[in-house]
C-alpha cells in the first residue's frame, strides 16, 4: 500500500488521472474506484476524468489513453520514447488499427492493457500510476538536492577565488559574511576579527566586532565597532576560545548549564528577533582562531524579510549539518585570506612608516621647505582623483587604478628624497655668500675702516674716506641678499674686488676672494653654477635611491616618475633632458605641482608666500616657454586643485 508518511512528499496535489479517447464507461468506473481505494490510505483524493485527446486539462498525474493504433505503431512508440523519464504516464489500449496519434509521442509509454478492464487489470494499472508518481516525486526532490549541492560547490569555488584576490580587509570580511549568508540562506550575520596589539604584533584576547549584515533591518548605519573579550560568557567569545562551531536552534532556549549567554543588546537596539544561530571560528593554518563568523536566522525562503514575530516563528529554521560543513569550509578559506591580508597590510604599514621617516629625514635637514613633499603628494593625488572623475577633456581616456594611484602617491612623496645627499648649508642657503663666510668679508671692511680712522698702518688704505667705504660695504651687503645683478653693479663690484689693503703683519690682502667674487656676481638667484649643479643632482640621487628598492611590478615606475619632476617638455630640463613624448603623465603633473607648491609655500622665512593666482601666472609662462604641459596646468586650475590647501586654512591665503 501507499505509505502514509510519503503522502506529503508524493502527492502535493490530488492524484488526477485523465482518460483520453473513447473509454467504455465500465473501464472508467473501475479505474476510478481502484484509484480512490489506493489513495484513501494516503489521505489523497483521486480524480478520474475523461477528456478529448490533446485538450488542456490542467495538472494531471497520468493519462490513460484509449486509442486505436496498429501493433507496429505501438512497438515503434516503445522504441522511440525514453520510457520512465517523463512526467506523465500514458497507458493505451492495443487494437489493430493503422492510426497512432502524434501528440502521444511526447509522452513515455508505460504499458498496455486490454479493454474492457478486469478489476485486477484496473488495480495493476492504478498501482503502476501511483508507484510511478511516488518515484518521480522522490526523483524531483533528489534532483533538487543535487542542484543545490552543485550550486553550493560552485559557489565555494567562486568564493575561494574571490577571497584570494581581495586585498582590503574590510571588503574581504564583508565578502566572507555575504557569501556565507547566501550559501545557507541566513537572514543576518556578523563578523569578528581577533585584535592584535599593533601591525605585525601578536594577537590579544579580544574580538573586534567589524561588521553586521541584515536582510530585514538596516544595521549598516548604526553598527559601530566594539570589542568583546575571548571568554566563556558570550557565544562568539566561547567559539573563539574553544575553536569549535556552535549551532543553536533557538537562542532563547539555550541550556542553563552552558557558560555562555545570548546578549540581547543587538535585539534591543534594532528590534530584531534572533532565533537560530550558527557561529563558526576562522582558524588559521597554525590552528589559531583569527576571527568568528556568526550567522543568524536561517530562513525557509531566503527571499523573505522577517518583519514580525510570526514570520520569525514560521520562516526561521535550524541550521543543518550541511550548512555547518559549508560555513566551516568558507571559514577555513577565509581565515587564510584574513591572515594574508593582515600580513599585506602590516608590510604596507611598515613600508609607509619607513617612507615617512625617510621624508622626515629630508624635512629635518631643510626646515624651511618641510612639508613640501607631503603637499606635492596632496596636489598629485587630487589631480589623479579629478582625472578619474572627468568624463571629458584632455584626460578623459586616462584612469588611475588603485595600483597606479599608489605608484603616483609614493613617487610624489619621494620625489625629493635625493636631497638627502645635498649639503645642508646649500639647501638652507638664503644669501649669495653663506652667513659664516660673509662675516669674513665684513671683517675686512672693519679692518680698513679702523685704518682710515686711526691711521694704524704705513700703507695707504684703499678708500679715501670712511663714508666711501661704508657706501661700498652697504652695496656688497645688498648684493649678498640676492636680487638681480646688473652690468653697473658688476663694474662696481669688480672695482671693490681689485682693492688691496695691508693686514697687521704687513701682508697684502684682497677685499674679495675668487669664490666670494663668483658668488656675489651671480646675476640671478643666490647659487653659483657649481652649487646649482649640486642641488640639481638631487634628481639623479632620487633615481639612484629609489631604484635600489625592489618595487613590485605595480610600483616599478616610481623611480622614473619621481626622478623626472624637473624635466621640461622642450628637453631643457634635468637630469635626462627628456622631451614631452618621453615623459609620463605622472612626471608632467609632478613637474607642474612641484613648482606651484614651491611658489605658494608658506613656510620660507626669507621669501613671502605668493598668492595662488600669481603662481598660476608663472606656471602659464612656463607653458608658453615650452617647459610645462598646458593641459596639465589648465586642468589643475579648472578643477580647483590649486586651492586645496588654501581651502583647508583660509587664513593662509593673503
Ligand atoms: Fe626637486
Ligand atoms: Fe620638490
Amino acid at each position: 500500500m501507499f505509505p502514509r508518511h510519503l503522502a506529503h512528499t508524493v502527492f502535493i496535489m490530488p492524484l488526477r488521472i485523465t482518460v483520453l479517447g473513447n473509454a467504455p464507461e465500465s473501464d472508467r468506473e473501475l479505474i476510478a474506484s481502484c484509484a480512490q481505494h489506493l489513495c484513501a490510505g494516503a489521505g489523497v483524493e483521486a480524480i478520474v476524468r475523461a477528456a478529448a485527446p490533446g485538450a488542456d486539462e490542467g495538472p494531471t498525474n497520468a493519462f490513460v489513453s484509449y486509442v486505436e493504433c496498429s501493433a507496429d505503431a505501438v512497438r515503434d512508440a516503445f522504441a522511440r520514447l525514453p520510457i520512465g523519464t517523463g512526467e506523465r504516464i500514458p497507458f493505451f489500449q492495443r487494437v489493430d488499427t493503422p492510426d497512432f496519434p502524434a501528440f502521444l509521442t511526447q509522452f513515455p509509454v508505460f504499458g498496455t492493457f486490454e479493454s474492457p478492464l478486469s478489476p485486477a487489470g484496473a488495480y495493476t494499472l492504478c498501482t503502476s500510476i501511483v508507484q510511478h508518481e511516488k518515484f518521480m516525486e522522490q526523483n524531483r526532490a533528489l534532483m533538487g538536492e543535487v542542484v543545490k549541492y552543485r550550486k553550493q560547490k560552485h559557489q565555494l569555488i567562486k568564493i575561494g577565488t574571490a577571497l584570494s584576490s581581495q586585498n582590503d580587509l574590510g571588503s574581504l570580511l564583508a565578502m566572507i559574511l555575504a557569501e556565507s549568508r547566501d550559501l545557507v540562506g541566513a537572514d543576518a550575520g556578523s563578523i569578528y576579527v581577533r585584535e592584535r596589539s599593533g601591525p605585525g604584533k601578536p594577537f590579544t584576547n579580544q574580538l573586534r566586532f567589524i561588521t553586521s549584515q541584515n536582510d530585514s533591518v538596516d544595521v549598516a548605519a548604526k553598527s559601530k565597532e566594539f570589542t568583546i573579550p575571548i571568554d566563556q560568557n558570550s557565544i562568539a567569545g566561547h567559539v573563539a576560545l574553544s575553536g569549535e562551531a556552535l549551532n543553536i536552534s533557538d537562542v532563547y532556549r539555550i541550556d542553563e548549564s552552558v557558560p555562555y549567554k545570548f546578549g540581547k543588546n543587538f535585539e534591543r537596539e534594532f528590534g530584531y528577533r534572533v532565533k537560530s544561530m550558527l557561529t563558526v571560528p576562522l582558524t588559521n593554518l597554525a590552528g589559531l582562531v583569527v576571527g568568528v563568523v556568526q550567522l543568524m536566522n536561517k530562513k525557509r525562503d531566503p527571499a523573505r524579510r522577517l518583519t514580525d514575530q510570526s514570520l520569525v516563528d514560521w520562516q526561521v529554521v535550524e541550521f543543518n549539518y550541511s550548512d555547518e560543513d559549508f560555513v566551516r569550509t568558507i571559514a577555513s578559506l577565509a581565515a587564510v585570506s584574513v591572515e594574508r591580508v593582515q600580513l599585506h597590510e602590516d608590510i604596507q604599514q611598515i613600508f609607509e612608516g619607513f617612507l615617512d621617516s625617510s621624508i622626515a629625514a629630508v624635512d629635518e635637514r631643510d626646515r624651511v621647505t618641510s612639508g613640501h613633499s607631503r603637499r606635492v603628494m596632496g596636489y598629485a593625488l587630487s589631480f589623479a582623483d579629478a582625472i578619474n572623475a572627468a568624463s571629458d577633456g584632455p584626460f578623459a581616456k586616462e584612469h588611475f587604478s588603485e595600483a597606479r594611484m599608489r605608484q603616483f602617491k609614493f613617487a610624489a612623496l619621494l620625489h625629493d628624497i635625493g636631497k638627502i645627499g645635498v649639503p645642508e648649508a646649500l639647501l638652507t642657503k638664503e644669501t649669495r655668500i653663506a652667513r659664516g663666510e660673509f662675516a669674513g668679508v665684513l671683517s675686512r671692511f672693519e679692518i680698513v675702516r679702523s685704518q682710515i680712522l686711526f691711521g694704524n698702518t704705513d700703507a695707504q688704505p684703499p678708500w679715501d674716506s670712511v663714508e666711501a667705504l661704508d657706501e661700498d660695504r652697504a652695496f656688497v651687503e645688498k648684493l649678498n641678499r640676492s636680487g638681480f645683478v646688473g652690468d653697473q653693479d658688476l663694474e662696481r663690484l669688480s672695482r671693490i674686488r681689485d682693492k688691496r689693503y695691508r693686514d697687521s703683519s704687513g701682508h697684502e690682502q684682497v677685499m674679495l676672494g675668487d669664490a666670494e667674487w663668483e658668488a656675489l656676481s651671480v646675476r640671478k638667484g643666490n647659487l653659483t653654477a657649481e652649487e646649482r649643479d649640486l642641488i640639481n643632482s638631487h634628481a639623479v640621487s632620487t633615481w639612484r635611491i629609489l631604484s635600489k628598492i625592489p618595487w613590485t611590478s605595480e610600483l616599478e615606475n616610481i623611480p622614473d616618475i619621481a626622478a623626472h619632476h624637473h624635466e621640461k617638455l622642450d628637453g631643457s630640463g634635468y637630469p635626462d633632458g627628456l622631451r614631452a613624448e618621453e615623459l609620463s603623465l605622472e612626471a608632467r603633473i609632478l613637474a607642474a605641482v612641484d613648482i606651484y607648491e614651491a611658489l605658494v609655500s608658506q613656510d620660507r622665512p626669507y621669501k613671502p608666500a605668493m598668492p595662488p593666482d600669481k603662481a598660476i601666472g608663472i606656471l602659464r609662462f612656463e607653458v608658453k616657454d615650452g617647459h610645462l604641459d598646458g593641459d596639465v596646468v589648465e586642468f589643475f586650475v579648472e578643477k580647483g586643485i590649486h586651492r586645496i590647501f588654501f581651502e583647508q586654512s583660509p587664513a593662509a591665503e593673503k
